[in-house]
């Protein structure tokens, strides 16, 4: 198949484009570079031996969105989106013009040029605070507490609300759980702008050095340890999820599918924690400090039904992601700038 990867150039979305292309499809990126990294995009076609063409397009350009659908797909992966939780919050108004203005420009331009298979990147946190645990698919209404989480929400409504216009439409949204990990070449991995907001990165960037010291966000959380529980997912894994999902959409019956990637199973700050240090070899100094707001205490996926209509599961473990990203960091202390 041909597909076009939107963020291909990101995190999620280059693993994603290196799984598409050991799968034998053709893939093409779009990206803006705000948060992707044009070396990610050339060392996806060095690992799997062919170049990966790559459009440096904002997709809330209309014309210069056209002109990519027009070079014709069969599918689009939509990772594009700024993603930082705290910021979102901040500035909202960016947020909603940038991931909602995205998605309608990008679909109105699938929609003149025939393509209408889509696979949409959400999240688990569309889910909300009020969701029972573990989550799943069929859980109304859905919520989140963040604006970014919101766009997410929306997003998932505006497709589902196209799809059911005009029933040529074959979307799949994937709620990730937590996703870690880098390809274990450790030449693509998760490279943040600035302080990671996230915490394996953060406990990767203090694992070598770059930072004295990790944070954790609440030691009075109502979980063995006192400290938050989240499903952490392998980006390889994640990865898969995306190709078998699109397999499935293109091979099965039009309309929307929803499917949670996620593990099944909760790990806390402070065994992530522990499972880097074996992984690194390096003590990873850290104080807990006051939760962080808008955090939930504990939540993970019910992967069934994954697992009953795609055939797909997890297979990598917690010291697999704790190996795989000290690997890249390692690598790549700086990430792609060094
Ligand atoms: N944490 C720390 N210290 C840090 C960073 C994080 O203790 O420096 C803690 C958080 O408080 C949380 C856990 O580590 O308990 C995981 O935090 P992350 O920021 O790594 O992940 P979140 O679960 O907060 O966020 C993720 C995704 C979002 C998504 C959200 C809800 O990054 O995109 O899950 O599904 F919106």
């Amino acid at each position: 198949m041909r597909v076009l990867v939107t963020g291909g150039a990101g995190y999620i979305g280059s693993h994603t484009v290196l799984t598409l292309l050991e799968q034998g499809h053709d893939v093409e990126v779009v990206d803006n570079l705000v948060n992707g990294k044009a070396e990610a995009v050339r060392r996806v076609g060095e690992l799997a031996g062919r170049d990966v063409p790559l459009h440096e397009v904002d997709l809330t350009d209309a014309d210069a969105t056209d002109a990519v659908l027009a070079r014709g797909f069969d599918a689009v992966i939509h990772f594009a989106a700024l993603k930082a939780v705290g910021e979102s919050t901040q500035k909202p108004l960016e947020y909603y013009a940038n991931n909602m203005g995205s998605t309608f420009t990008l679909m109105d331009a699938m929609r003149r040029h025939d393509c209408r298979t889509i696979v949409f990147s959400s999240s688990a946190t569309v889910y909300g605070a009020k969701a029972p645990v573990p989550y799943v698919e069929d859980y109304e209404p859905l919520d989140s507490s963040s604006t970014y989480g919101q766009t997410k929400v929306m997003t998932e409504r505006i497709l589902t609300d196209v799809a059911a216009a005009d029933p040529a439409w074959r979307v799949a949204l994937l709620r990730y759980f937590n996703p870690v990990g880098a390809h274990p070449s450790g030449r693509i991995g998760e490279d943040p702008q600035g302080i990671p907001n996230n915490l394996v990165p953060f406990i990767a960037q203090v694992a070598v050095g770059r930072r004295d010291r990790l944070s954790v966000f609440g030691g009075d959380y109502p979980t063995a340890d006192g400290t938050a529980e989240r499903d952490y997912i392998h980006v390889q894994d994640v990865a898969e999820g995306h190709v078998v999902a699109l397999d499935a959409i293109v091979g099965g019956d039009a309309g929307v599918r929803v499917w949670n990637l996620g593990s099944g199973q909760g790990t806390s700050v402070l065994e992530m924690i522990h499972a880097f240090e074996r992984a690194s070899g390096r003590e990873i100094p850290y104080e807990v400090v006051d939760r962080r707001p808008g955090d939930l205490p504990a939540f993970w996926a019910d992967p069934t039904k994954a697992e009953q209509e795609l055939g797909w599961r997890t297979s990598r473990t917690v010291d697999d992601m704790c190996r795989d990203t000290w690997t890249w960091q390692s690598q790549n202390p700086q990430g792609y700038d060094a």
